[in-house]
């Protein structure tokens, strides 16, 4: 469906892709914000898709495709508060609750976190699906609203709302079905335009890798993190990237109200090592990108309480209740060690497949997800372990869903004699400096 008024077609920018050539500024903007208006009609933007997968785009034209899709909507201003504003983005992964302990802490060091989050699709779990297990909590604010808390909390997590990057909306839907969504191009430009349009001052990305992650290999997760990095500085956002390891479940949950039962667990100064760790590092990070320095250190702030206090504060806020019990399945299944050894490897992808398939997932959009779903894990890579003993619990509200679980688990977790290799939780930090990434 085109029309004479229009100044190029959409074959002309397929064929052009297609052929390896580069796609000039005009022309992108004009295929972004035509398929926005739906004069691109789904079938040649999924041509164009694929085109993009296949052939890639320069660092000229990833940029001009992110601008294009910012421009598509509202871009948010939060100059009007009082403190620096500091934003994470994760890329997913398995048992990755960090935004909930990390937001209220970094309020609690004396930044504003504006942070936009998404529902879960697939096998890594999504941050909005986590607080909804806290009874009365709304993850759907206006803009107003939105500001309101973070005004009087100093953090905020919700959803984006319809007005932010529409385009990206429409080609994300349209990637997740037509193959076309495992292109650095495409995947940088979706995550940054949400991000450069929410308004943040300075962003930390933990771009995921391992089994459990989208990018499984480092190197693309490196250039991920680097495309991102650039895409951030180019439009004015201090960008860090840390490069973090999903080959293992993060913590020792994996599921909404059970991870939200460890985050809660880790703003009370404990909680697992790893996620403790990660959360410390990012909220470094966060601080320093938005230079913020000499103040509290996040360590101090998860043991005297206050970023408890700002948790407390900011749950009820979005009318939750942060003293209400967590919802808990209806239905458990131990899985037990079958001989004594250490165990030897934990599968991200297995833990976060049978987590997804007790119910804690989605694998429609608009599905409902069960609040007490999900995978207790009880010993991890390098633990020793008798015959017997408990290694999980499975929850679930629907028991008939414990053998495609237990399926998923095959294989994925094994007790030895020693060990196998294992990623350090940060593999990486990229940053820019004088204009270079690295
Ligand atoms: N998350 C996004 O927002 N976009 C992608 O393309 C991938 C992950």
């Amino acid at each position: 469906m085109n029309t004479t008024t229009e100044p190029f077609a959409a074959v002309e920018v397929i064929a052009a892709k297609r052929d390896r050539n580069v796609i000039s500024d005009p022309m992108i903007d004009w295929v972004v914000d035509a398929y926005t208006r739906g004069i691109v009609a789904d079938e040649q933007m999924s041509a164009l898709l694929m085109a993009i997968l296949l052939n890639g785009m320069n660092p000229n034209e990833i940029s001009r495709w992110t601008q294009a899709m910012i421009n598509s909507g509202e871009r948010l201003n939060w100059s009007m508060l009082k403190r620096p504003t500091a934003d994470k983005h994760s890329t997913g992964g398995v048992g990755d609750k960090i935004t909930l302990p990390l937001s209220p802490l970094v309020s609690a060091c004396g930044a504003s976190v504006p942070q936009l989050s998404g529902r879960g699709l697939g096998h890594t779990g999504g941050t909005l699906d986590k607080l909804e297990s806290i009874s009365g909590w709304r993850a759907d604010l206006s803009n107003q609203e939105m500001l309101a808390v973070l005004e009087s909390c100093g953090a905020v997590i919700c959803a984006a709302g319809a007005g932010l990057a529409p385009a990206d909306k429409k080609l994300y839907a349209l990637r997740d079905v037509t193959g076309t969504v495992e292109s650095i191009p495409l995947i940088a430009s979706s995550i940054m335009s949400k991000k450069i349009a929410e308004g943040t001052g300075s962003l930390v990305l933990d771009v995921k890798t391992g089994s459990g992650a989208f990018m499984s290999d480092p190197e693309r997760a490196r250039e991920l993190a680097r495309t991102m990095v650039q895409l951030g500085v180019a439009a004015g956002v201090k960008t860090v990237a840390l490069v973090t390891a999903m080959d293992v479940p993060l913590g020792l949950t994996v599921g909404n109200a059970l991870e939200v039962r460890e985050s809660v667990e880790v703003l009370a100064g404990g909680g697992p090592a790893d996620v403790v760790e990660l959360t410390l590092t990012l909220a470094r990070e966060m601080l320093a990108i938005a230079g913020i320095s000499g103040g509290k250190d996040p360590a101090d702030a998860l043991k005297d309480g206050s970023a408890m206090d700002v948790w407390r504060k900011m749950i009820k806020a979005q009318g939750g209740d942060p003293d209400a019990a967590l919802p808990v399945a209806a239905h458990q299944e131990q899985v037990l060690a079958d001989r004594d050894g250490v165990i030897a490897n934990l599968d991200a992808l297995s833990v976060g497949v049978a987590a997804w398939r007790l119910g804690a997932g989605r694998s429609r959009q608009g599905e409902r997800v069960q609040a007490g779903a999900g995978v207790e894990i009880f010993a991890k890579p390098g633990d020793t372990v008798k015959k017997g003993q408990p290694i999980m619990t499975l929850h679930t509200d629907t028991p008939e869903r414990f053998a495609r679980a237990l399926e998923a688990l095959d294989g994925g977790w094994s007790v030895g004699e020693k060990t196998a290799p294992r990623m350090p939780l940060i593999l990486d930090r990229i940053g820019s400096q004088d204009g270079h990434i690295n």
